[in-house]
């Protein structure tokens, strides 16, 4: 039986019960985060921890994070998770009569958290990704991890429908990110993704490429990749915590070259990074 965290028990999961009234579910007006576990061991959580009071902040969701990172290794040890494995955290706003304003300020938060055994999809590790393009019909404030996630879920189904695993965002010509992943071109040896803003989520796993392109001298630019060059890049990747770092085999139709130097070193030197914070 899995044992999941509610507002600070931890219970079978179909013991996990939530009201009908709470915000996630009325409004979808909650935060989250997913982290990963390498070997048992949770990479970069504080980095995650960070992301989740940003994104409370930003929705003025006032949650005390400090004990639940605790939760998560509690999580992983009651469920005999010793190997590759995910994490998810969820705040909402709390329970309240509904209405468009926020409830009152005692409301408290609704904190939940699972974790599972995780397998990397084995394309990913062969091939690579398939991806397609859509456009980005999102609000505009990609840069909260929130749970109102339609237009994502939207985008990976019609990409799964149409045969790919990925489906990237495109506003003003530009492609910002997929709809769970950070997006990367290569075009001569200099690697490209859009800058942060409020159109994408600031990745972790985006974050630790970047420092891994300026600590190896590796030619970097945060500036936006417009979906008119695509067909001049060398070599096109995504970064995610489900991802890590995966090369795009083919998108739109067109596969890309089948050496990609750059990702691939990429991809070593962030399992580098893995296996030593999470030895
Ligand atoms: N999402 N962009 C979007 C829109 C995402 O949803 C995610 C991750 C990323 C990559 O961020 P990170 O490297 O910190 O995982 C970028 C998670 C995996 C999810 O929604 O399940």
């Amino acid at each position: 039986m899995t044992t999941v965290y509610l507002n600070g028990q931890y219970l079978p999961q179909d013991q996990a019960l939530i009201s009908p009234l709470d915000r996630g579910f009325t409004y979808g007006d909650g935060v989250y985060e997913m982290i990963r576990a390498y070997h048992g061991k949770i990479f970069l959580l504080a980095e995650h921890f960070a992301r989740l009071a940003s994104s409370c902040a930003k929705m003025r969701i006032g949650a005390h994070l400090t004990p639940l990172e605790a939760v998560s290794e509690r999580l992983l040890r009651e469920n005999g998770l010793t190997g590759d494995a995910l994490i998810y955290v969820q705040i909402t706003r709390g329970t309240a009569p509904r209405s468009h304003v926020f409830p009152p300020a005692d409301t408290k938060p609704t904190v939940f958290a699972m974790a599972w055994a995780f397998t990397k999809n084995p394309a990913f590790d062969g091939p690579g990704a398939i991806a397609i393009l859509e456009p980005d019909v999102r609000w505009s404030r990609c840069d909260i991890k929130v749970t109102s996630l339609v237009p994502n879920s939207m985008a990976a189904q019609r990409a799964k429908e149409l045969g790919a695993h990925e489906g990237l965002f495109v506003r003003d010509g530009v492609v910002q990110e997929g709809s769970l992943s950070n997006f990367f071109a290569v075009f001569d040896g200099e690697v490209r993704t859009a800058p942060l803003s409020n159109y994408i989520l600031p990745g972790i796993t985006r974050a630790v490429v970047l420092d891994l392109c300026r600590e190896h001298g590796i030619p970097y630019r945060e500036t936006p990749v417009f979906a008119t060059e695509l067909a001049d890049a060398d070599e096109l990747f995504l970064t995610s915590t489900p991802y890590d770092v995966v090369s795009i085999d083919c998108l739109d139709g067109r596969t890309l070259p089948a050496e990609r130097p750059v990702t691939r070193r990429l991809a070593q030197l962030f399992r580098a990074v893995v296996e030593r914070e999470c030895a």
